[in-house]
């Protein structure tokens, strides 16, 4: 039987999902089970009346804190029926995190599913993510209201990673972050648009002046946008000689 990447997401509003999981070649893998997604609601896990889940900051200070007692018995259900605990990562997205790279994806692509952690309000009891061990990430340094649309950024970029996601596999060759370098800019036709022109080395014909084109922009690009990633890509350039 193939293999199928488990998703398992731990959040508040489960009406958000799938998502943009739900189209496109992500919806279509979804669809075709390569990879599958399960949600699992904190406030399912709660024992009292009023179905509460948060409380107030330890300490004290402004916003809620959802409880470790209910989010804890949210992540043992979703970890039952696991049995390779290794096989499987468990992230919390979170503004504190370590930033996300494409290096964390391929790596979380390679395992047999993953646990992720939305947190909302103001955060989740620390102790949560310390007692199952939790890799904590970020996606970008700016504050959302909560981890879904970053549960589904990572998600998405694991999923088209997975085998017989994309149907090209030479569309995972160039792209940017492979090689820390970003992209080089693609045309098509017309010709000719608003005063605008293609290339002229794209349009000639010649597939080793193409390709020194690419490189070029590729690199003058990475210098301008991100010079802390040509910095990488020049070490690792070096070190593999
Ligand atoms: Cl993972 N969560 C929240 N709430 N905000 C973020 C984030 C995550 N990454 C960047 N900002």
């Amino acid at each position: 039987m193939k293999k199928v990447f488990k998703v398992k997401v731990i959040s508040l509003f489960p009406e958000i999902f799938p998502g943009v999981l739900g189209v496109g070649v992500i919806g279509r893998a979804l669809k075709k089970k390569i990879w599958s997604l399960k949600i699992f609601n904190p406030r399912d896990y709660t024992t009292d009346n009023r179905k509460s889940v948060d409380d107030t900051t330890s300490g004290g200070g402004p916003g809620m804190i959802l409880k470790a007692d209910i989010v804890g018995r949210t992540v043992a259900a979703a970890l039952k029926g696991i049995k390779v605990k290794k096989d499987y990562s468990l992230i919390n997205l979170t503004p504190r995190g370590k930033p996300l790279n494409q290096k964390a994806i391929k790596r979380l692509s390679k395992k047999d599913g993953i646990i992720i952690l939305c947190g909302r309000y103001e955060g989740i009891d620390q102790r949560v993510s310390d007692y199952y061990k939790f890799e904590e990430y970020s996606i970008g340094d700016y504050v959302l209201a909560g981890g879904e649309v970053a549960s589904q950024s990572l998600i998405e970029a694991v999923v088209r990673l997975l085998p017989n996601t994309l149907g090209d596999k030479e569309s995972l060759k160039d792209e940017s972050f492979n090689k820390d370098l970003l992209e080089f800019p693609q045309y098509t036709r017309p010709r000719i648009w608003n005063g605008l022109s293609i290339p002229n080395e794209l349009q000639s014909g010649n597939h080793k002046l193409i390709s020194e084109w690419r490189m070029e922009k590729s690199l003058k690009l990475t210098k301008k946008i991100r010079p802390d990633l040509l910095k990488k890509y020049k070490k690792h350039k070096t070190t593999k000689k």
